[in-house]
């Protein structure tokens, strides 16, 4: 299976990749790191967006899953010298790979790429589009941390109109039963949010009621030549940017990373024990790790 969209997994599935996600944990506190479980595999991430977690993430899970791993960049491949996205896969296509994970600027770019390979593609962000392992991460640090999903109630803050992960989430969450909410001013909440089927609050008083607060960030490189969304940073983290004062102490923070301290979240609030950023990169790894032995698992169910 390719996993180009939450909708690509069944509540089921994604249990099973929890259950996966658990012993990788494991293997990850053990003084060897690595298991043979996808030894002989060829995993090739072609990121043409800039990244830090998710291509080291995905990277570490291929190595530590004894896969042979080669990462491409835009900048210093052929990429950069005119090469389109289908001459670029089928290039590849010729050393045949077992998985492509992808990250493109456009959105549906991954589900474009599966088309031209047999090799099963993740995607791990295409523009505005999805970031499903994101999603995953999130759920099982949340799983982590609270012990069960189904009940929860999480608020998503922020610029929800350019995050990818906002969509993937809202769609992940709820199939899992989390109670999902969208907070933010409405320059940043997308036209057709009604069929996302959550209800959006534009007052940060609809963060009274949730367990967890997920804190997007302001994707400030979507903007260029384009009329900013909002007037000013500085008004933007007056109003909406988050600090421990504007939770209760019971109340935990998340953030997909790469924070903007002092814009979308205060360097105080990140670095408290409220904040689950680090746990969420993490878990991460031991997600990435299962989904990429899922992708390729003959059959799926029984993994
Ligand atoms: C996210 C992304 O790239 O969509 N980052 C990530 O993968 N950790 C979120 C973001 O860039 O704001």
């Amino acid at each position: 299976m390719h996993l180009l969209s939450v909708d690509d997994l069944s509540p089921a599935d994604i249990d099973t990749l929890f259950r996966l996600s658990d012993g990788f944990l494991e293997v990850a506190s053990r003084p060897i790191k690595k298991v043979p479980t996808l030894r002989g595999r060829t995993q090739i991430n072609m990121f043409f967006e800039a990244s830090t977690r998710t291509l080291t993430s995905f990277e570490l899970a291929g190595k530590r899953l004894s896969a042979d791993v080669v990462n491409i960049k835009a900048s210093g491949s052929s990429v950069s010298k005119g090469e389109s996205l289908k001459d670029t896969i089928l290039t590849l296509e010729s050393y045949r790979p077992d998985i492509i994970v992808m990250r493109h600027h456009q959105v549906g770019a991954c589900r474009m790429a599966a088309r031209y390979t047999t090799a099963r593609v993740v995607n791990a962000g295409d523009g505005a589009g999805e970031h499903p392992t994101q999603c995953l991460l999130d759920l099982y640090s949340l799983r982590r941390t609270y012990g069960r999903l189904e009940g929860l109630k999480v608020a998503i803050v922020g610029d929800v109109l350019r995050s990818r992960v906002a969509r993937s989430n809202v769609f992940g969450f709820r199939k899992m039963g989390i109670d999902v909410r969208l907070v933010g001013p409405p320059t940043l909440i997308p036209p057709g949010i009604e069929h996302w089927g959550v209800p959006v609050y534009h007052d940060l008083e609809a963060l009274d009621e949730v367990d967890v607060v997920y804190v997007l960030r302001m994707q400030l490189e979507r903007a260029k030549g384009k009329v900013p969304p909002v007037p000013s940073l500085r008004e933007y983290s007056r109003l909406w940017g988050l600090s421990p004062r504007r939770l209760r102490p019971d109340q935990r923070v998340m953030h997909p990373g790469p924070i903007n301290r002092g814009v979308e979240i205060t360097g105080d609030l990140a670095d408290s024990d409220r904040s689950l950023i680090l746990h969420q990169v993490e878990s991460g790894l031991a997600v990435r790790m299962a989904i990429l032995y899922h992708v390729l698992a003959p059959h799926p169910q029984a993994a």
